[in-house]
């Protein structure tokens, strides 16, 4: 895989980028490409011992100047505590990674499930984008990339809500790529398919593994791919496997095929 070219990298999206979500997975892989890059970093996840850990590290490393902040994403405070903290940086990168996933039947999970997976997927990147897209927009130079999935191109049986607002972030983030790129922000979807993180193995029962599904990918691997495909692309499927899959489904499948053969490889999975 190419590799980052690091000076136009960090002229065209620093100094400093934000992840929220950022402690672990795709977050941290994303984290660790940006500070090799020379990026200072502003990481954002609720629990403070892997964030911190995280930070302590890329300091390191790579010497870059790295905040960590606690905050909720679905919470209703938890973008204003993000946008408060970073009053006066110059945030010329966001990554908006964080996700609440509601894994099982729509029914026989609480609304509040639900609704919380709207708040930190959906609420949460229009907040920030709005809220740091602003700015760059002024600057005439910057980037925001919006982690979605594979469950974003069509209905997802037992994740139903989460296939729902990762379709948000996909559309929101093209949007945003047409209105944004006149005015020197580019905008990326990034949608991964199955990755080896830790919140996608807690998920993902042993059995899960089918042989005819593509093989997951490693959380590097995503966040380079994304990094590189920003600037030229609004959109980016992560993986040569997701690649053709996806391909082979939205051209040859009719959308109801589609949903039928994710209900079944769903159903495998989490029934
Ligand atoms: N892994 C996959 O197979 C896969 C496939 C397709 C798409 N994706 C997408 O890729 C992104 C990352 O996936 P992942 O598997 O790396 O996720 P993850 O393991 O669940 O971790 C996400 C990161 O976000 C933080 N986070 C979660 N909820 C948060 C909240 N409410 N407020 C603040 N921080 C929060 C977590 O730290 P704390 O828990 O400490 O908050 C962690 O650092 C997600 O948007 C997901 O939808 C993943």
């Amino acid at each position: 895989m190419p590799t980052l070219k690091v000076a136009d990298f960090a002229h065209r999206y620093g100094p400093v980028a934000l992840v929220a979500g950022a402690s672990e997975g795709i977050g941290a892989a994303f984290a660790h490409e940006l500070a090799s890059a020379g990026l200072q970093l502003v990481l954002v996840a609720r629990r403070a011992q892997p964030l911190d850990k995280l930070a302590g590290e890329l300091r390191a490393v790579h010497g870059v100047e790295v905040r960590s902040l606690r905050c909720d994403l679905g919470e209703e405070a938890g973008a204003d505590a993000i946008i408060e903290a970073c009053r006066g940086l110059e945030i010329g990168l966001l990554v908006y990674n964080a996700a609440a996933s509601a894994v099982g039947r729509f029914l026989d999970t609480p609304v509040a499930t639900h609704l919380r997976a709207v708040d930190v997927n959906a609420r949460g990147p229009m907040l920030l984008a709005h809220a740091f897209g602003g700015p760059m927009a002024a600057r005439g130079r910057g980037g925001i990339i919006l982690m979605s999935s594979l469950t974003a191109f069509q209905g997802t049986p037992f994740v139903v809500s989460y296939g729902a607002t990762k379709a948000f972030n996909l559309v929101l983030a093209e949007g945003l790529w047409g209105e944004l790129k006149e005015r020197g922000v580019d905008v990326l979807a990034c949608c991964a398919g199955a990755t080896l993180t830790p919140g996608y193995k807690r998920a993902t029962p042993l059995r899960a593994e089918h042989r005819l599904a593509p093989k997951p990918q490693d959380p590097a691997e995503v966040a380079r791919e994304a990094l590189l495909a920003l600037g030229r692309h609004p959109l980016v499927i992560t993986g040569r496997g997701n690649r053709i899959a996806s391909f082979v489904m939205r051209r040859f499948f009719s959308r109801r095929l589609a949903v039928v053969t994710m209900g079944r490889e769903m159903r495998k999975r989490y029934d």
